[in-house]
């Protein structure tokens, strides 16, 4: 017995790895969730930060429903995504309108460690992925644990970042970093550049964790070149093999993840070679202290 399970849940709690994930078996995701058990999935989701469901055919209108029970469902600046009449569903795809491969990566973006919507003043709070259809080859997601990234800190580390902002800049990551089409001036006057503490404290569990990621541009008050290097130097220091979960997806599989205490990013895939689509959904959490 998982001592993060809880013998009142009326679901399975299947452990991913010792420190991080669970994957939740009997629940259907295409049928009405009560308050009741929604709480239980959401007490889960708080213990385990990532939760995996092998739903089978998920419809989009019942991934939409269960987002909502979580909170606000953010309607994304990037609308070239919207899927299935649901601006509140993202769909990354490289397929042509025969179904065929068409060999561009959708959103190179993606492949850094990064938190959801960490460059808008309220951040996200869960993220929740469908896979439709999953490359055999590549194409995993990975989850590294903020928690124990801050926890593992030296102590002139964790004085040396107590009080630092950092400002996080969507065409920063997106355009500069990886070169994707830039954005347009309406989508860039949605996003400005907004500044987040380096360390947050979660506002549910009351833990402190590492809140940076690839959205992070510069630290406020800090010489442009000296903030983007303590950014790299903290994002990779704060990643540990043994507190990743590294997700190889199946069609059909919906995870939803706690962004304010981890970071994640996909492996590369040949997208000439293999299909990928998958839709995602980002509720809305608050702003981060
Ligand atoms: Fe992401």
């Amino acid at each position: 017995m998982n001592a993060r399970a809880d013998l009142r849940w009326p679901f399975t709690v299947r452990p991913l790895i010792p420190q991080l994930g669970a994957e939740i078996v009997g629940v259907d995701l295409n049928q009405d969730i009560s308050p009741t058990l929604f709480r239980a999935i959401y007490d889960a989701f708080l213990a385990h930060r990532v939760l995996l469901f092998n739903v089978g055919n998920l419809t989009p209108a019942s991934q939409v429903a269960f987002a909502r029970h979580f909170g606000e469902v953010q309607i994304h600046v990037m609308n070239q995504y919207h899927a299935d009449g649901f601006p509140e569903l993202y769909r990354l795809s490289n397929l042509d309108e025969d179904g065929r491969p068409n060999g561009k990566h959708p959103d190179k973006g993606t492949l850094a460690w990064h938190t959801d919507g960490s460059w808008k003043r309220v951040t996200g709070q869960a993220t929740i992925i469908y896979g439709e259809v999953v490359p055999e080859v590549g194409g995993e997601t990975h989850f590294c644990d903020m928690y124990g990234g801050y926890e593992r800190l030296s102590e002139t580390w964790k004085a040396r970042i107590a009080n630092l902002r950092a400002v996080h800049n969507l065409d920063f990551s997106r355009t500069r970093r990886h070169g994707e089409d830039p954005m347009t001036d309406e989508q860039r006057r949605a996003t400005p550049p907004v500044d987040h503490p380096v360390v947050r404290t979660h506002p549910e569990t009351g833990r402190k964790c590492i809140f940076l990621g690839d959205h992070a541009e510069y630290i406020v008050g800090m010489p442009y070149d000296e903030g983007r290097a303590l950014i790299e130097e903290l994002n990779a220091l704060a990643v540990h093999p043994d507190l990743t979960y590294e997700h190889r997806w199946r069609d059909g599989q919906l995870i939803a993840w706690d962004n304010r205490c981890l970071m994640h990013r996909a492996t590369a895939y040949d997208p000439a070679l293999q299909r990928r689509v998958v839709r995602r959904c980002t509720v809305l959490g608050e702003e981060p202290v």
